[in-house]
């Protein structure tokens, strides 16, 4: 799938809601990982819904993203917050474009575009790009279990039978039909296991932490710091 083709005549992230308090409420959140400090890099910052709520907490912040359209909402968004660079790249030209290191490298709803072997590239960079003490923070991971659940309908308070045997036949058709078209089975992106990043951090001698979403409840956050930074343990999703 050319997510780039997919992503590049969008003008926002599709948040649950694109409610200005829905969006800072998420960011707030947001910031209780992050935490605060000098540089923070926002990959896949789309039009600058979470961003433009970092950005009072780091001194200075880069956005980047390959979409022109996203990039051009970020632009309006942040005209006036004097601490933010936007950088149009991808997840290769990224490092190239966007010199120096960070405390926090984070990105929000785009992991599910990047298959495994493109986080595991951005991942060991991202690590080669950090503060001493610094963090990397992958925010709304979609949970494969969770998420699976959810396309039959299973993942809400009510799941009548007829409801449920509707669902599972009509995303079992949409993927199809997407595959046919020569998409994405599933237009969200694809999910992600905690086993991955598992994987992946032990590779790069980082240490995981997993917490679930507060927003959404078929994604989870990953939290990543180089292991001599001293993080307690391991928690699971
Ligand atoms: C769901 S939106 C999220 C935007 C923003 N992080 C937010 O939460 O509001 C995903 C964003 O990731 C960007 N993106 C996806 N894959 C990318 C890649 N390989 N390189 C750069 N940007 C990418 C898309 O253009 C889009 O703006």
């Amino acid at each position: 799938m050319d997510w780039a083709r997919h992503w590049e005549d969008r003008t926002h992230g599709g948040h649950a809601s694109q409610d200005e308090e829905f969006l800072a409420r998420e960011a707030r959140e947001k910031l209780l990982y992050l935490g605060s400090g000098d540089r923070l890099l926002d990959f896949g910052c789309g039009s600058g819904d979470l961003l433009v709520h970092y950005a009072p907490h780091f001194r200075a912040c880069v956005g980047a993203d390959f979409s022109p359209t996203m990039l051009d909402s970020a632009r309006k968004r942040l005209s006036g917050v004097a601490n933010v660079t936007l950088v149009q790249a991808d997840a290769k030209s990224e490092w190239h474009k966007v010199p120096g290191r960070f405390d926090c490298i984070t990105t929000a709803g785009v992991d599910q575009y990047l298959s495994r072997a493109e986080i595991s590239t951005f991942l060991e960079a991202a690590r080669d790009h950090l503060n001493p003490g610094g963090r990397i923070v992958i925010f709304d991971t979609i949970h494969p279990q969770r998420h699976a659940l959810r396309e039959v309908g299973l993942g809400f308070e009510r799941a009548p039978l007829w409801r449920v045997a509707y669902l599972a036949a009509r995303t079992r058709a949409a993927m199809a039909w997407h595959v046919l078209n020569g998409k994405a089975a599933r237009t969200i992106g694809e999910p992600h296991s905690p086993a991955l990043y598992r994987a992946i951090a032990a590779r790069f001698g980082l240490t995981v932490e997993f917490v679930m979403s507060a927003f959404y409840d078929y994604r989870y956050h990953v939290i990543l710091r180089p292991a001599q930074s001293g993080l307690a343990g391991e928690s699971t999703a």
